[in-house]
């Protein structure tokens, strides 16, 4: 049996990340989606439970996936879930310099492998950071996250455009 963790700081869960989860769903047995800190990031808007909930509710329409929020390093979330492979999605260049550090500092802190799926074109500018950014100043994010996740942006920015 496969498992593929896919971690992320998802704050907020967008389209682009639930694109990465609906193909890796075609290629894995079971995936667990984790929420986790990324103590580069300081700006947070949503707490690691309130991303839990929106990605659960926002993957309702999968099987085999499961998601968890935890503190703690990745490797550790790996291998408590019993993960083959770490799946990372990559949008563009940009994104594959720190993915690889990432990549190569979790395999020397254990076997886990990463494996990266390119996003389409499409989701290839679609980042929690702008998305934040937007939705602060009032601008339309509709397009961009699944809706349980745009209820969640209009509760915490009532100036949110329709
Ligand atoms: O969506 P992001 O911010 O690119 O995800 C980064 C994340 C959360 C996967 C990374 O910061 C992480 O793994 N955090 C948990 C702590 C950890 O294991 N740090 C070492 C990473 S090599």
């Amino acid at each position: 049996m496969t498992v593929a963790l896919i971690p992320g700081s998802f704050d907020p869960f967008h389209n682009g990340h639930l694109e990465v989860i609906e193909r890796a769903v075609n290629v894995f047995d079971e995936i667990v989606v984790a929420a986790l800190r990324n103590p580069q990031k300081q700006d947070q808007c949503f707490t690691l439970e309130e991303r839990r909930e929106m990605i659960a509710e926002s993957l309702a329409h999968l099987d085999n996936v499961r998601i968890v929020s935890v503190s703690t390093l990745l490797v550790n979330v790996a291998a408590e879930v019993h993960a083959t492979a770490i799946v990372k999605g990559l949008r563009a260049v940009s994104d594959f310099e720190s993915e690889l550090q990432m990549a190569q500092m979790n395999r020397s802190l254990s076997p886990v492998e990463t494996v990266f799926i390119p996003t389409s074109s499409a989701h290839s500018f679609i980042a929690s950071r702008l998305l934040r950014e937007v939705a602060r100043y009032g601008g339309d994010v509709s397009s961009f996250v699944p809706p349980p996740v745009e209820k969640r942006l209009r509760e915490k920015f009532p100036q949110l455009a329709t």
